[in-house]
């Protein structure tokens, strides 16, 4: 088939438009965890203000709307139980990183959602997972991201760059460093999305906003991957970045308009979803499912 294909390709195809490329779907395992104790009751990024309102019902619309996108997505979606008091519980993402069965544990920056760490442990343990205690704070998946083959791993506000470090000896797998550098986007994974992690055999594909990494950050993602789409600032602030890729369905914030145009032009999928409320504390699509690898 695929001789076939090569001898009938013309000699040049420069003078064809310029087709998307077919993007592939690869089924996916999502960790969830219920925002029935969701508020913002304190303030540990810039997008909460705990004197403003929140609606607890309606973020638990949301949040079950977005898991029934999942599963029409043909995704698996596994729960954590919500602890009464842990309001940030919601954002599974940071809970853990996993990659090959093995999960490396999150230590939280902030002592308000500290105690989240023993929910994750636990549930990790009770499925399978080879659990890897953290001597870095670091808050998983997160400021973590598979691409590839390699892991980009975000620091500057709340993972460390030592838990880097773990990360490379835990996984075995090259961990490019990247430093974040404005507090909007204060984990990688507001910053940055890997649309196509190359389940399927092709290059890792992204999505970022440059000015969110320092020079040298810009200049690494530039390099190992040239084929990008960029998001402006304005996108990114309202947690366009904070998208969910199974290489070719694409979950994204409804209101990502340039981001969604973007995506479909690259032949991806854009799924807007509506989570409003989640963004009053400062996450989104990806903060609020973390990837299970097995
Ligand atoms: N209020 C939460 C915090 O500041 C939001 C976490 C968002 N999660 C994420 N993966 N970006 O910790």
């Amino acid at each position: 088939m695929a001789r076939t294909l090569l001898h009938t390709i013309p000699p040049t195809t420069a003078a064809r438009p310029a087709a998307a490329p077919t993007r592939t779907a690869t089924r996916r395992s999502y960790l969830m965890c219920r925002p029935e104790y969701f508020t913002v009751s304190y303030a540990i990024n810039p997008f909460m203000h705990p004197d403003e309102p929140t609606d607890t019902a309606l973020a638990v619309r949301q949040w079950d709307a977005l898991r029934d996108v999942y599963r029409g997505l043909g995704h698996e979606v596994e729960f954590l139980a919500p602890v009464p008091g842990l309001v940030d519980m919601v954002f599974a993402a940071n809970g853990g990183f996993t990659v090959d069965g093995r999960a490396y544990l999150a230590s939280f920056a902030y002592p308000e959602r500290r105690p989240e760490a023993d929910s994750f442990r636990a549930w990790f343990a009770a499925h399978g997972f080879e659990t890897h205690e953290p001597a870095s704070v670091n808050e998983g998946e997160g400021d973590f991201a598979f691409a590839g083959g390699v892991i980009l791993a975000g620091h500057g506000f709340r993972s460390t760059a030592d838990s880097h470090t773990e990360l490379a000896r835990v996984f075995g797998r090259e961990v490019l460093s990247l430093r974040l550098v404005d507090e909007r986007f204060y984990h990688l994974d507001v910053a940055l999305t890997v649309l196509d992690s190359a389940a399927t055999g092709g290059p890792a594909r992204i999505a970022y906003l440059p000015s969110a990494f320092d020079e040298a950050g810009q200049a690494l993602l530039a390099q190992r991957f040239p084929d990008s789409i960029i998001v402006s600032e304005q996108e990114a602030a309202i947690l366009a970045l904070n998208s969910v890729s199974d290489g070719r369905n694409v979950v994204v914030a409804q209101d990502a308009h340039d981001y969604i145009a973007a995506l479909a032009g690259a032949g991806y999928t854009p799924v807007p979803v509506d989570l409003s409320e989640l963004l009053k504390s400062g996450g989104g699509v990806k903060c609020v499912s973390q990837e299970l690898r097995r």
